[in-house]
């Protein structure tokens, strides 16, 4: 059989490229996002990419991020109240809002036994955290953190660097470069960069 073809995305003739045949095996999820700023919707992009998969709610505070959402996903069902996520059938919430609303939000969705994805630090409180943890455990719920670099091969390898080769570690010292323009600290928080991330929060995924 011919190699099938679809248009270049560069203009001009046709590339080949190879159907996917099998789905791969991953259970499909019904997402709800709560947050829809910045980072949100790049979220709810990849969400929607994943095999079967896709994102029911869409839950903001401000009804301007919400009109943008809706401009995009029309089928998304918008709300500004979280609560309707929680008590929606679908199988995971995702949460990328300010931290400290974080903590309030994953024991709501643990507590309605969503599993649960929060974008990083999971809470403001070493015992905020070990709350969330133990909920997820009773409950059976995975909840994961978003640590951006946790699955990098350098940061991996840096990882087996530290804890096999080398003893006690006292300081460590990262860079990222051309991490896009700078914005000013918020609520209270470090000065981050435009992708919400600050020196720290980069250092965490080791
Ligand atoms: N993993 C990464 O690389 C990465 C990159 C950027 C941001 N982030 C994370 O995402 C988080 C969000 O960052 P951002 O830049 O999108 O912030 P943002 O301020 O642009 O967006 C947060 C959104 O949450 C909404 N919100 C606040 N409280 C809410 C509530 N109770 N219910 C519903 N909506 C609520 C706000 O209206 C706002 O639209 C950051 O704190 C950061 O930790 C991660």
């Amino acid at each position: 059989m011919d190699t099938p073809t679809k248009p270049s995305a560069v203009g001009g003739g046709t590339v080949a490229f190879k159907p996917r045949t099998v789905a791969p095996q991953v259970k499909a999820l019904q997402f709800g996002v709560i947050g829809y700023g910045y980072w949100g919707p790049q979220l709810v992009r990849n969400l929607n990419l994943l095999y079967g998969s896709s994102v029911k709610f869409i839950a903001d505070l401000d009804e301007a991020q919400l009109a943008r959402a809706q401009s995009l996903y029309r089928r998304t069902r918008l709300t500004r109240n979280a609560t309707d996520v929680f008590e929606s059938d679908i199988d995971a919430v995702v949460i990328s809002t300010p931290v400290h609303t974080r903590y309030p939000l994953a024991r709501a969705a643990l507590l309605a036994n969503k599993h649960v994805f929060v974008e990083k630090p999971l809470a403001i409180k070493v015992s905020e955290v070990e709350e969330l943890i133990q909920l997820a455990h009773e409950r059976k719920r995975v909840l994961m953190v978003g640590y951006t670099f946790l699955y990098r091969k350098a940061v991996q390898e840096l990882r087996r660097i530290i804890t096999g080769q080398l003893e006690k570690l006292y300081y460590i010292d990262t860079q990222r470069l051309s991490v896009g323009l700078w914005k000013a600290a918020g609520e209270g928080n470090e000065t981050r960069n435009q992708a919400g991330r600050s020196p720290a929060a980069i250092s965490n995924d080791l």
